[in-house]
């Protein structure tokens, strides 16, 4: 007989919020008793203002700042392994990673893989790795976001792209997550429009998929405490959290995509994304998450706008949501109530809405804003096709850390309809 879990864990994450605190990178650096630090940045924004101001900052406080701006796009196997050959020659004693979440997940790549050195597969996922808990703390990683926003800089998760599975796996423990974040809505002045849309789906999709996942107590016990999964489904301190990101994407993210100069609505596309990760940071995501790991991995020729253009890529949070009224269509009758209130946040009148058409109602409000936004109409808009469906389901499946959260047990067949569903939206 299955024993259920009886109860979740909350992981805190600190935050400075504001205008201009990467002038404070230096000072928290030194707080964490750091003097040689790898700054870990990407090359286009090595040339910005975020990583100068960072980089004075740590000068400014009498430290040595390396700065290595080798991250990926979107990282692969290869990147992460770059960036921990990098860190391991350097002998830091912290990190600071300036950039979206690709730059501070390399961060935290390089961080575990040169504090206990091991073969990368070691503390992947499993199934896809062997899923080592990591041995013990780590050193200081100091997270200065420029997207809003993965929320990387709260999580405890690290994303790269297996290229010869042709998907995107992961590392999860709490040990990788970042002693601060410093959140300085300075730092998205730059963005690209299709950036901030990406990303921006990226923090919605967060937040209704951290609310509408199986609850907690839904799920398996873990073996031990120390197998209890980052993901563990949604609880009622991370539904605080993903609710009120969700009413901020909704009320901001059109106007921050549409009008860099609109600081508010930057501002708090900003915040929402740390809210968002607070909340999946400790729920965790389920199928739009899931599904978008080959969406991404198995990417052909598509490579829009705002993205470096050397290689094709999906931008993880496109790739996410395009998967995503699909999903909800599918999950809506698994927890009507909760995707009737996930609507309500993005402004839907819900009081006389049928329980039975809650998905399609989350559904649509999704839609409207990708159309709201530029996002393409469907996987057949990046390249994807029936005969791409097989291969998706098989890099859907091993996705455990997320599936196993889904609100409805998901397999094959299910994945299949909710691909080929997920090629035209409207
Ligand atoms: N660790 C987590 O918890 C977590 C959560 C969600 C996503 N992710 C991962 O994060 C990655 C995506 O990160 P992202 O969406 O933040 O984008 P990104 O880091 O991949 O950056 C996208 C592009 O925008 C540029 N850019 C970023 N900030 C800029 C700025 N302020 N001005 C100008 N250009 C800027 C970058 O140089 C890059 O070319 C994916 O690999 C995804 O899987 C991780």
């Amino acid at each position: 007989m299955t024993t259920l879990e009886t109860g979740f864990t909350m992981d805190a994450s600190s935050i400075k919020f504001g205008p201009g605190m990467t002038h404070e990178t230096g000072f928290e650096a030194k707080r964490f008793g750091c003097s040689r630090v790898m700054v870990v940045t990407d090359p286009r924004l090595s040339k910005l203002e975020p990583v100068a101001n960072a980089v004075a900052s740590l000068k400014s406080e009498g430290i040595d700042a390396v700065v290595f701006d080798g991250s990926r796009t979107e990282p692969t196997d290869a990147s992460f392994q770059a960036a921990i050959d990098f860190a391991r020659d350097g002998d830091f004693d912290g990190y600071v990673a300036v950039g979206g979440g690709s730059s501070i997940d390399t961060a935290k790549a390089a961080n575990l893989y040169a504090t206990y050195p091991a073969d990368l597969l070691a503390y992947v996922n499993a199934p896809i790795g062997r899923g080592e808990p990591v041995p013990g703390p780590l050193k200081p990683l100091i997270a200065v976001p420029t997207t809003a926003g993965t929320g990387s800089e709260t999580t405890g998760v690290a994303i790269f792209d297996l290229v010869e599975m042709g998907a995107k796996t992961g590392i999860a423990h709490r040990a990788l997550r970042p002693v601060v974040g410093i959140v300085d809505p300075e730092n998205t002045r730059s963005l690209p429009s299709m950036v901030a849309a990406c990303s921006g789906f990226d923090v919605l999709c967060h937040g209704l998929e951290s609310y509408t996942a199986l609850p907690f107590a839904d799920r398996e016990a873990a073996e031990s405490p120390e197998m209890r999964p980052s993901y563990q489904g949604s609880n009622p301190i991370s539904d605080v959290w993903s609710l009120r990101a969700v009413e901020m994407v909704a009320q901001n993210m059109v106007r921050a995509v549409t009008d860099p100069s609109d600081e508010e609505a930057r501002t708090q596309m900003l915040l929402a994304a740390t809210f968002a990760g607070v909340g999946f940071g400790n729920a965790g995501v389920h199928l739009c998450h899931g599904m978008s790991y080959p969406v991404s991995g198995r990417v052909k020729e598509f490579c829009p706008d705002g993205y470096p253009q050397d290689e094709p890529l999906v931008p993880h949070g496109m790739s996410v949501v395009l998967n995503a009224p699909a999903v909800f269509r599918w999950t809506g009758s698994a927890s009507p109530h909760r995707h009737l209130r996930m609507s309500e946040a993005m402004g839907a009148d819900v009081r006389d809405v049928d329980p039975s058409d809650a998905g399609d109602l989350l559904a649509e409000r999704v839609i409207g804003l990708m159309r709201a936004t530029g996002m393409p109409n469907g996987l057949s808009a990046i390249g994807y096709g029936e005969d791409d469906v097989d291969a998706l389901v098989q890099g859907t499946l091993p996705q455990h850390r997320v599936t196993k959260i889904s609100p409805r047990p998901v397999d094959a067949d299910a994945l299949r309809e909710l691909f080929r569903a997920s090629m035209t939206l409207w």
